[in-house]
């Protein structure tokens, strides 16, 4: 049936209606009753088509346009490209709708030259995002990990430090999404730059909220924040409910960055989370980290560049995953419909020691030949054990690891020996020679 068919029937079945209540029913009454109805009807079904857009627009993209007010679906507050006009909504909204699909999505990662921030850039330029990094400036850059993809990233100037380059940043990349993942991420460090780790790891993420709060409200934000925040929990494992007890200057500014997050979403609705990751390690792992620390050792030691191995305390036990499983699970937390925290882990733990063994056991060797103990790498105060309880994002995110413990040890020892295996062309004239002999 056509439109013009459907009014018909509609204004017929309400003057009916209207007639049967016994009202006086002029010409002139009837028309301005229907006109009444009309309005409303109409006004019902572009508040209904409104919403279905923004919703959809909203939920299917996590975006609702580029200069958007729209925070709320229900209508606390309108959005700019939706709200209707004396010409009428629905091409406006439509077209609005049409372009926000087309749209690629774009993040902003902080961090991306970090270990994690090499993984996340992998991830969304596979999921066709248009990808931003924040670097902040160095005499010497440093873009081993993302070299591979340099070609295929927007790289932008700022600082954890500094909120106008934030504020910069933002407007010109005009995320979708903003992944902070840059910290002074070292806990060891964080006495000794007790004040430096506040600034970047606390401070840095109301920084970085106050601008997103100033640029575009609707951008969905990941703060990344650790275990290391559980520090000496009595409780294990720990879980989303678990409280915080942090045991270093780095635990308690990310315990400043998780509250910080979970402050402005409540203040001022911003889709904004807090990803409570366990310890997740990988080739890339920076080589002041324990396991990243182990994995080179060995290598070393194997190949007869070195003789032992000095650790601090090997009775710590952690709950170690692969990087870039960890990556996809604050990608996923950023794609849901409401904004929630989760904590992220294999649930498994397991000790330094059991590390280093494992490590050692890869390349034939006996750990017990090689480790040595070094009070210096001890900690002023030490996290002894941490576990997570991952079931929240398992059954909301459908998020487990692919990349057991043992597996993570034999990539990790196998990538340093090849990193610092000898070149080819050595061993093509070491053969030579052994041929010639
Ligand atoms: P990472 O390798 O140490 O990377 C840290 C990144 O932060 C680097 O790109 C670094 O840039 C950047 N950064 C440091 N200070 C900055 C500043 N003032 N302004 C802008 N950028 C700055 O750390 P990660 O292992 O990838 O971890 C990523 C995030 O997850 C961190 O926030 C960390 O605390 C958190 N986290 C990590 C784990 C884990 O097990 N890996 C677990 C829980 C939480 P430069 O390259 O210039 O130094
Ligand atoms: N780094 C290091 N070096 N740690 C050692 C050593 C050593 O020689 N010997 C023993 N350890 C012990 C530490 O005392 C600690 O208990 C454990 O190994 C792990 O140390 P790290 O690898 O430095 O990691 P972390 O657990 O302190 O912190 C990492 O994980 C956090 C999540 O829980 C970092 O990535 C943090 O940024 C992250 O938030």
């Amino acid at each position: 049936m056509c439109r013009r068919a459907m009014r018909a029937r509609r204004d017929c079945r309400l003057t009916k209606s209207f007639a049967a209540s016994g009202v006086c029913f002029s010409a002139r009454a009837r028309r301005s009753f229907l006109s009444v109805v009309r309005k409303r009807a109409r006004q019902r079904s572009l508040l209904a088509r409104r919403r279905r857009l923004t919703r959809s627009a909203f939920f299917a993209e996590g975006v609702c346009g580029i200069k958007r007010s729209l925070r709320e679906i229900h209508g606390t507050v309108e959005c700019l490209h939706c709200k209707p006009t004396a010409k009428g909504l629905p091409e406006r909204a439509e077209g609005f709708y049409a372009s926000v699909m087309a749209r690629k999505k774009r993040a902003l990662i902080t961090g991306v030259t970090g270990q994690d921030g090499s993984y996340l850039v992998e991830l969304l330029l596979a999921k066709d995002y248009e990808v931003y990094g924040l670097v902040r400036r160095s005499s010497v850059q440093s873009f081993e990990r993302i070299g591979h993809v340099l070609a295929r990233v927007h790289l932008l100037s700022g600082d954890l430090l500094d909120e106008r380059s934030l504020v910069t940043a933002l407007e010109e990349a005009q995320p979708t999404e903003v992944y902070n993942l840059a910290a002074q991420s070292f806990v060891k460090a964080s006495w000794d730059q007790a004040v430096l780790t506040g600034e970047v790891t606390a401070l840095g993420v109301t920084r970085l909220l106050n601008a997103i709060k100033t640029v575009d409200p609707s951008i969905r934000f990941y703060q990344a924040s650790s275990s290391e925040m559980f520090g000496n929990t009595p409780h294990s494992p720990q879980n989303e409910d678990t409280p915080f007890y942090p045991r270093s200057p780095y635990g308690v500014a990310k315990v400043y960055g998780h509250w910080i997050t979970v402050n402005y979403r409540e203040s001022y609705n911003l889709f904004a989370v807090s990803g409570i990751l366990f310890n997740h390690e990988g080739p890339r792992r920076g080589l002041e980290f324990v396991t990243r620390k182990i994995s080179d050792g060995v290598a070393r030691i194997k190949l007869g560049l070195a003789r032992e191995l000095r650790l601090g305390n090997l009775e710590a036990k952690r709950d170690w995953g692969f990087a870039g499983d960890y990556c996809t699970a604050m990608w996923l937390m950023l794609q849901q419909p409401e904004p929630r925290d989760y904590v992220v882990g294999t649930g498994r733990t397991h000790s330094v020691r059991e590390f280093a063994a494992a490590a050692f056991r890869e390349v034939g060797l006996d750990w017990r030949k090689y480790v040595k103990v070094d009070r210096s790498f001890l900690r002023p105060a030490e996290v002894h054990r941490l576990v997570a309880d991952p079931r929240r994002v398992r059954s909301e995110l459908g998020w487990k690891p692919s990349v057991s413990f043992r597996e993570l040890v034999s990539l990790m020892v196998r990538a340093d020996l090849r990193r610092l295996q000898p070149p080819e062309v050595v061993l093509v004239g070491e053969r030579r020679s052994a041929a010639r002999r």
